[in-house]
């Protein structure tokens, strides 16, 4: 796809939130502050913009939207709610599901979990790709909240990078991957959680699918749903789907720096002889080396490198001192400020945390983001 529109990318503090919804309500699209990622906001109603968000992205119109909706009243349920938008057909879900569907949004809305149900007569075939559902997701950052009120209208908004890219989580880093392609984006600081929503989806027998890993983990849906919740696709599994399940956005490659990263076998400080050797030989026609580190000092990682490897290396410790919800907040940032350095090849230590959780995003957008053919 070819996008021909050029103009200066403005970034607005959140006074200037004005200039977001009137540009919004003619139909441009706008950078957009969440507590997940940045997202590219469009009004879902207007089809000319919601293709602009596509063309602005390089993403191929066969991966769907989310419709991002806000909820003044909270006396009438979320479901009906959003049947009476035209967002969701609730006779297509079965009646049983309802008052457990309803649990699990009020328990974590606002906030970073997305939901898949089937589609009502308002969504557009843009949005859902012409699928017969949608994914809906009600984002907790007071900024996105107030414009979607302020608009009138629910926004669909995919992460605010190029296709296939690292996702946003900064204004800046929104200029970065879209500068001169998009008019307006909010500053609304560092995102708070910084990797996307868990997507999750009900299946008529009662089943909570996973269709992707993001904050709120396996253990805390299992809290709410009070019925199985099975793990996300991998891409084996996803390559046998015949039952048409798939989360089309659930591509193998994701998430990826322009340099290419290989995902190491083992912790640095864990490594053999042998995966040294191999990693020298992968970098050896490259003059400068990036390393991602998940936690530590700095400096004996720093020294351990220096004597395995001849090249020069910038190191990026994600979080010294180890903890998940930190390395989720500045994973993305990490990973591009490696991207923009001179390293010419990247690695990264495997996620440490296997938790179900945030780890389990952590590893999922990591193994994306990674080189495929990589001979670790
Ligand atoms: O945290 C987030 O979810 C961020 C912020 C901006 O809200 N948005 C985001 O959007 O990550 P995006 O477009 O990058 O990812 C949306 C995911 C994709 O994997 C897409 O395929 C999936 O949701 N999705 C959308 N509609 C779907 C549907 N009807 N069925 C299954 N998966 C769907
Ligand atoms: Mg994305």
């Amino acid at each position: 796809m070819t996008y021909h529109r050029r103009m200066r990318t403005q970034i607005l503090t959140p006074q200037d939130l004005s200039k977001a919804v009137a540009a919004l309500s003619q139909g441009e699209v706008v950078g957009m502050p969440t507590e997940t990622v940045y997202g590219l906001a469009a009004v879902f109603s207007n089809p000319e913009a919601c293709l602009k968000v596509f063309e602005a992205k390089s993403r191929p119109t066969f991966d769907p939207l989310i419709v991002h909706v806000c909820f003044t009243d909270l006396s009438v349920t979320f479901l009906n709610q959003l049947s009476n938008q035209g967002l969701i057909n609730l006779t297509e879900i079965p009646a049983n599901l309802h008052s457990k569907i309803e649990l699990l949004l009020r328990s974590f809305w606002p906030g970073p979990l997305t939901i898949v149900l089937p589609r009502g007569p308002r969504v557009l075939d843009i949005v859902t790709s012409g699928l017969n559902t949608v994914a809906l997701r009600s984002p907790k950052h007071p900024l996105s909240q107030e414009l979607i009120r302020a608009v009138g209208q629910p926004l669909v908004a995919p992460s605010a990078n190029r296709f296939g890219r690292i996702s946003p989580t900064t204004a800046n880093d929104v200029v970065t991957e879209l500068g001169g392609l998009i008019p307006f984006v909010i500053d609304g600081g560092r995102c708070d959680i910084g990797l996307e929503s868990t997507v999750v989806m009900p299946l008529p027998d009662g089943t909570l699918r996973y269709l992707r890993p993001g904050a709120i983990g396996k253990h805390e849906l299992e809290l709410f749903w009070r019925g199985p919740v099975t793990p996300f696709y991998d891409a084996d599994e996803l390559a046998k789907d015949t039952q048409g399940l798939k989360a089309p956005g659930r591509l193998p490659s994701h998430y990826a720096p322009k340099t290419q990263l290989h995902l190491l076998p083992k912790a640095l400080s864990a490594m053999s002889d042998s995966d040294w050797e191999r990693m020298r030989e992968i970098a050896q026609e490259s003059s400068v080396l990036g390393v991602l580190c998940f936690q530590g000092d700095p400096s004996p990682l720093n020294e351990l490198l220096k004597t395995q490897l001849k090249q020069p290396i910038v190191v990026k410790v994600v979080s010294p001192r180890g903890n998940v919800k930190e390395a989720a907040h500045l994973f993305f940032g990490s990973l591009r400020v490696l991207d923009l350095s001179p390293a010419e090849i990247l690695f990264s230590e495997p996620c440490p945390w296997n938790d179900h959780g945030l780890g389990w995003a952590l590893q999922d957008r990591l193994t994306k983001a990674s080189w495929k053919e990589s001979s670790f």
